[in-house]
């Protein structure tokens, strides 16, 4: 898949406009691709704490650092590369940490993409560097400033701390900007978890858990849940996921797994309940990835056990849902969502109607 953004990036670099450092270099959100393969980086050492894109850069036989580990312990380097993300706020603190960790005289070197906000990130990075230099290509902007005298600490220290965790709705949960939907409960998981029956019950998995929103409601209105697996792939999110589920009283067995659903999870599950994802890092929409879900959570349902699924209503689910599940419903509908709930043949019936 094409990858502007990170393309543009390594640019400066392969024009020798700056100087690949011999301590090597640290690249924040790092994403794999073709400027990243053959070894031609040596001492990069990469962060990134989103499944997918952790496992890739694996793939590619970078160095990469634990994707749980949390912001802290970073590796100072000379060069940090950045892929700011796309909310403000979490941009401006991974701007301000690569401040932080870049030793100093050292360069602090990012690329985005025009259409996610390249000026005002640019922007960004000129206030607290108080230097800039930039180039335009690919639809990006990449630019890089110098860690030196003109650098604003106080302001990078400011900025450092805008993506922290902080109680969100009253107190009820904990969360931190760049966590989707992170101040508020999404409307389509707030129309899904409307619909859920407090008769749920076993064994059962949230697909795509975020901060913890739709698995706190299982667990404080179902109380027949004897245990339920959380899948996420942001481990920002999964850590607040953790944090709120520790928080409720329950009977259940609570696990949090940093997990790719969409390479399918463990089987044996009585109830699977997703809001899956149709974004990936780009704006562009990816339906495969919600149908991934809706494939993982089929093989791993018990016969008989049943997807509660919550869906934009533009989303072309319907064929792999009525292909890989016995009964499926659309029971509730309102603007732009819809609610399906699919239940796993028995294998008689399966069998039956082979
Ligand atoms: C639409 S949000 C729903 C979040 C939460 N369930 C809620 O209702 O607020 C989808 C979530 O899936 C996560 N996600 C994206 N791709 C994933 C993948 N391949 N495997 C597991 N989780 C993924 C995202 O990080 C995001 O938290």
């Amino acid at each position: 898949m094409s990858d502007p953004a990170l393309d543009a990036l390594f640019l400066p670099l392969e024009q020798r406009q700056l100087a690949w450092p011999e301590d090597g270099a640290l690249f924040l959100r790092a994403r794999a691709g073709v400027p990243t393969t053959g070894g031609r980086w040596p001492g990069l050492v990469c962060d990134q704490s989103f499944k997918p894109l952790h496992t890739a850069l694996q793939r590619a036989g970078l160095d990469v650092l634990d994707g749980e580990r949390g912001d802290t312990a970073l590796p100072h380097k000379p060069l940090v590369l950045v892929l700011p993300p796309r909310q403000r706020d979490e941009s401006r603190a991974v701007l301000a940490r690569a401040l932080q960790t870049v030793t100093p005289g050292g360069w602090v070197l990012a690329s985005v993409s025009n259409d996610e906000g390249a000026k005002s990130a640019q922007d960004d990075l000129a206030k607290l560097a108080g230097n800039i230099g930039a180039l335009s290509k690919h639809k990006c902007r990449v630019f890089w400033a110098q860690a030196g005298k003109t650098v604003d600490t106080a302001l990078v220290d400011t900025w450092a701390a805008l993506d922290r965790p902080r109680e969100v709705l009253g107190g009820r949960f904990r969360s931190r900007p760049g966590v989707f939907a992170w101040d508020r409960i999404d409307p389509a998981s707030a129309l899904l978890s409307a619909h859920l029956p407090a008769t749920l019950a076993g064994r059962v998995a949230d697909l795509g858990a975020g901060y913890g929103y739709l698995s706190a409601e299982l667990l404080q209105r179902c109380p027949g849940i004897t245990a339920l697996d959380v899948f996420e792939a942001e481990a920002r999110a999964l850590t607040l996921a953790r944090h709120n589920l520790a928080a409720i009283e329950t009977g259940a067995t609570v696990s949090c797994h940093w997990h790719d659903v969409t390479t399918g999870v463990p089987p044996g599950y009585d109830v699977i309940v997703s809001n899956p994802p149709f974004h990936a890092h780009g704006r562009e929409g990816r339906p495969d990835i919600g149908r991934a879900f809706i494939g993982a959570a089929a093989a791993a349902l018990k016969p008989g056990g049943a997807l509660w699924l919550v869906a934009n209503r533009h989303l072309p689910y319907e064929d792999v849902l009525d292909a890989r599940f016995g009964e499926v419903s659309e029971v509730a509908s309102s603007g732009a969502f819809k609610v399906i709930h699919a239940v796993r043949a028995r294998a008689a019936a399966t069998r039956a109607r082979a």
